[in-house]
């Protein structure tokens, strides 16, 4: 990790932004020809990031939304990024990834909830989110890091934290590393970040 990758992620530790941090996080992860996934593509931003860390790798975007596909598509375009953009339940997430890079995927990335200025009923939901993040895991290459961002606010948001904190919690720790990194004199349930590395 380079000092100007290594500064960046110390900033975003202390801004306490777990989006930040995890944005940071795959700053220092991924480069040139790797393969990624956002798992809610949403706005686009955090698959932008992928598509401009992984270029000539594989990035894919995936989100259940035809609008927030739609909205992606635009910021690539006007940022003249290349990914696959997947419109689709990430709970399927073995059939949307070609079969040629299980195994080799470098980073994931899932910011939950539901998408900023979009309609706030089309929310992740534990069930699909825990499955969706369990195939993840096991497309991951070796040192693959997978980030998910949880949010308390919501209806159902605390409910889905806690069931990806179960999952995560029961990862098995001779394959991954895990952490949670959680904001703990803020009000109004900050979200929180949970970090999977793939051993
Ligand atoms: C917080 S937003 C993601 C923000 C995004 N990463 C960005 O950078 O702008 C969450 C997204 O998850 C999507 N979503 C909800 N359930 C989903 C599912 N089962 N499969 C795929 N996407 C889903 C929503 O449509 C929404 O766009």
């Amino acid at each position: 990790m380079n000092r100007i990758v290594q500064n960046s992620l110390a900033s975003a530790l202390f801004s306490g932004r777990p989006v930040g941090i995890a944005a940071a996080i795959m700053r220092s992860a991924l480069s040139y020809g790797m393969n990624a996934i956002d798992l809610t593509t949403g706005n686009g931003n955090d698959t932008l990031l992928l598509a401009r860390l992984c270029v000539h790798g594989q990035v894919f975007g995936i989100d259940i939304q035809p609008e927030a596909i739609a909205e992606s598509r635009r910021l690539l375009a006007e940022n003249n990024a290349n990914a696959t953009l997947v419109c689709d339940n990430h709970a399927r997430l073995f059939e949307i990834i070609p079969r040629e890079l299980h195994g080799r995927v470098h980073g994931i990335m899932a910011n939950l909830g539901y998408r900023p200025g979009g309609d706030p009923n089309v929310i992740t939901e534990p069930e699909t989110t825990v499955s969706a993040l369990n195939l993840g895991a096991m497309l991951l290459a070796k040192n693959g890091i997978m980030t998910v961002v949880c949010y308390h606010g919501h209806i159902g948001g605390a409910e889905e934290a806690r069931a990806v904190t179960e999952w995560a919690e029961g990862l098995p720790s001779e394959s991954f590393t895990v952490q949670k990194i959680s904001i703990l004199n803020r009000p109004n349930l900050p979200p929180e970040l949970i970090v999977a590395r793939r051993i």
